[in-house]
């Protein structure tokens, strides 16, 4: 099969991470006999650099053509002082805006070998797998109008949905649930605010056509508390934009780091933006430290939901497993046994594991 993906190393570690993933796609594309292509973009920070903006046209028109986009991660220090819209986060808020990329899938998953890793305790950790269902387009991130008045004086962001952004990032929802363990909770301020009581009204609605889905409310406060204190009695979360934010942060202590988490940004035909959920770390970027496996488990969401290639999916994250069950592990990952690595030789492992498990040949 034939694929063009376009990559968007970013900011900070975002090169780094952006390298490992491409790799770990050519080995994939050896052992199963495809040709993936590659184009890389400025966004961001290094966009803002080379062209004055952080999301250039070039950037997002080769978005549009390509089979799937990969993107490392964008911002850091040397950007954050300048204005709202020529920050490196409205880059990648843009992408994901221009592309119609609505819902953000981030997969939590407790990995056996390393629940020592979490400072949680690891009879609470064991056991967790869960899905954030993340709605990305909408919300406090997007709502108008967001502006200073009064002088300075005053500030206004707007958290805003039309009940149709509320109705596709359900279905999704539902949907996941069905292929998963069918329990699906519905994360909200409803006790507060009026966009919450609309998305409860929403979940009530569509679950009379998903039947076989167990529904649950849950306020977000009290959803943050479970997280930690009873993280596997969820199944799959679905949440506004911002709760998803916080949420999926908060939740990636279960996997022992940030950099353990993938996410794929995706709408209705499937095309998607596959992106680690961590940002751009600029206090171990350039060092080598980088956890590639966060990027390396969003190239097999890649491979599963834009190309159909569940195989190919598998083979990466058993790769995954396969090192990690060896004791391999980078230093962001608090654990005293095993063998740290740097982050390119991490990658390295991976793909060593995904070419040594060969047996197409
Ligand atoms: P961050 O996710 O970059 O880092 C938080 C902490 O986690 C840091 O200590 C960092 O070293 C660590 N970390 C993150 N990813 C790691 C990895 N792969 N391996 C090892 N350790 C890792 O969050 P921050 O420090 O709050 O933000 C830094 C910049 O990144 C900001 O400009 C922010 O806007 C941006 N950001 C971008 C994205 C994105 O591009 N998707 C996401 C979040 C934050
Ligand atoms: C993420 C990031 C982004 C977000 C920022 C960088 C705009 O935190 O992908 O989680 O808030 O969506
Ligand atoms: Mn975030």
């Amino acid at each position: 099969m034939k694929k063009h993906i376009v990559l968007l190393p970013g900011d900070g570690i975002g090169p780094e991470v952006t390298k490992a993933a491409k790799q770990v796609l050519e080995a994939i594309a050896g052992r199963y006999q495809h040709t993936f292509t590659f184009e890389s973009h400025d966004i961001g920070g290094a966009a803002v650099d080379q062209h004055g903006t952080p999301l250039p046209e070039d950037t997002v028109e080769a978005c549009n053509k390509a089979d799937a986009v990969f993107l490392g991660a964008v911002g850091g220090p040397k950007w954050d002082q300048l204005p709202g819209h020529l920050r490196p986060e409205k880059g990648l808020l843009g992408i994901r805006k221009q592309l119609g990329l609505f819902a953000n899938l981030r997969p939590v998953q407790a990995f056996q070998q390393l629940l020592h890793a979490s400072p949680l305790k690891s009879e609470v950790v064991a056991g967790s797998d869960l899905l954030i269902v993340r709605e990305l387009t909408g919300g406090l991130y997007f709502g108008e109008p967001r502006e200073r008045r009064d002088n300075g004086q005053s500030v206004v962001d707007t958290l805003a949905y039309q009940r149709s952004e509320i109705e596709r990032i359900v279905e999704k929802a539902f949907q996941s649930a069905q292929v998963r363990r069918k329990h699906l909770t519905s994360v909200d301020k409803a006790n507060v605010l009026e966009s919450s009581r609309m998305w409860r009204e929403v979940v009530e609605e569509k679950k009379q056509a998903y039947p076989d889905v167990e529904v649950e409310h849950m306020l977000v406060d009290a959803a943050a508390m479970k997280l930690v204190t009873n993280p596997s009695s969820f199944d799959v979360i679905v949440t506004e934009n911002m709760f998803g934010d916080i949420l999926s942060d908060e939740a990636s202590v279960l996997t022992g780091s940030l950099g353990m988490l993938p996410s794929a940004s995706v709408r209705e035909d499937g095309v998607g933006l596959f992106e680690p959920v961590h940002g751009s770390a600029p206090d171990i970027a350039g060092q080598n430290k980088a956890n590639p496996l966060a990027s390396i488990l969003s190239v097999a969401m890649m491979l599963k939901h834009s190309f159909g290639m569940q195989e190919e999916a598998d083979t990466v994250e058993a790769a995954v497993h396969e090192v990690l069950h060896a004791g391999f592990h980078t230093a962001d990952l608090d654990i005293t046994q095993g063998i740290e690595v740097g982050g390119s030789q991490m990658a390295a492992k991976v793909i060593e594991q995904i070419s040594t498990n060969d047996t197409t040949e």
